[in-house]
């Protein structure tokens, strides 16, 4: 059955989506909503939507969309999705999902009492690369994870009024970047860390402008770190007793996957090209899902989701670091 998505917030990351949502096989671009109805006009017109809203609400009450992707800053999804879940529509929210644990868990009781489907839109996790690197860890083909070591820093110009450094929006390297190197190694070691160590640098908007944390697993360690400074070479390893895996530049969305023995030969490398922008794949997952009648992804798990941000929760307890809305 053709999917029809509904999307809220017209930003950047709402216009990548939008071209990736018309690759996709039975998905309808049936709505796009903006706190402006110009703004959800003019998208709607060069994306291909057949309606535009001036309010998530007005999109919702009209009926006719069975799955909304959440678009806003961070600081929004918690009230956007709890507006669509309470209107019986199903959600994708964009990372990261929620500003804390508690958020999240009340959405997710939500979800569940409402009986909608509900996932994270963490990309990265259905993305074929990272598909394979979890294929050749489950095999055995690395034997016991020992080590990851991801980063995701990028050189970002400075402007007090983007979402990225305003703390009212939930700005900040750590709910933006860090999530992708924590998803990666609680996907790798399996699950939550038994301790974590945390440090960040608070920049002069209020937001942490980098970060880094070291995660004890009772086999080993995650190394990572993120922030708006620098660019690094934003790869992944994931390391074992009997060989590794390297995820290339870009390790969360673009990279190839190479799987090495403990000799540092190559034994299989995995490329797949996008077959749009790479946004593809978590859109045919939430498709696969909802026409299952699945409330929850296999490839992106709730626990997944809780895990992470009960991660970000804790670095931020130590960098005693709040948000405006959690004073
Ligand atoms: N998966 C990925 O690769 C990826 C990449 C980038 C970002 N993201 C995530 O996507 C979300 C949006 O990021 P973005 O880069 O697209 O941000 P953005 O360009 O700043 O767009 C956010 C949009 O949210 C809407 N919005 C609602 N309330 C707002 C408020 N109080 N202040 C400002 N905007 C508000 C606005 O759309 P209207 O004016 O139409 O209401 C705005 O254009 C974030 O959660 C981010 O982490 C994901």
């Amino acid at each position: 059955m053709a999917i029809r998505w509904g999307i809220c917030s017209t930003g950047k990351i709402a216009e990548t989506f939008a071209a990736a949502l018309a690759s996709v096989e039975e998905s309808v671009c049936a709505a796009v909503s903006s706190r402006s109805l110009e703004k959800a006009q003019e998208f709607a017109l060069k994306y291909g939507f057949e309606k535009a809203y001036g309010s998530l609400e007005d999109m919702l009450s009209e009926g006719g969309v069975d799955v909304v992707y959440i678009a806003s800053p961070m600081a929004c999804h918690y009230a956007h999705a709890k507006t669509a879940i309470l209107a019986g529509v199903n959600v994708l929210c964009e990372k990261s999902v929620t500003l804390n644990g508690r958020q999240l868990s009340e959405l997710l009781e939500l979800a569940a009492e409402k009986n909608v489907f509900f996932m994270e839109a963490m990309w990265m996790k259905c993305r074929p690369s990272f598909l394979k690197a979890m294929e050749w860890i489950k095999d055995g083909s690395i034997g016991k994870v020992q080590m990851v070591k991801a980063d995701f820093c990028n050189d970002v110009d400075f402007d007090q009024n983007d979402r990225l450094f305003r703390p009212d929006l939930g700005g900040g390297c750590l709910l933006d970047l860090a999530v992708y190197p924590l998803t990666l190694a609680e996907a790798a070691f399996g699950g939550m860390p038994d301790s974590i160590f945390s440090k960040a640098r608070i920049g002069k908007t209020g937001v942490d402008i980098d970060m880094a944390a070291m995660l004890e697993y009772e086999n080993g360690f995650a190394d990572i770190s993120a922030g708006f400074n620098s660019k690094f070479a934003n790869n992944a390893v994931i390391a074992g007793d009997k060989g590794h895996i390297e995820l290339g530049d870009w390790f969360m969305c673009t990279c190839d996957a190479v799987l090495l023995d403990e000799n540092n030969t190559v034994v299989e490398s995995f490329h797949q090209d996008n077959l749009c922008n790479g946004y593809e794949y978590e859109i045919m997952e939430v498709n696969r899902c909802i026409n299952a009648g699945l409330k929850e992804s296999r490839l992106v798990p709730h626990s997944g989701t809780i895990n992470v941000m009960a991660m970000m929760d804790e670095c931020r307890r130590q960098w005693e670091y709040k948000f405006p809305d959690e004073m």
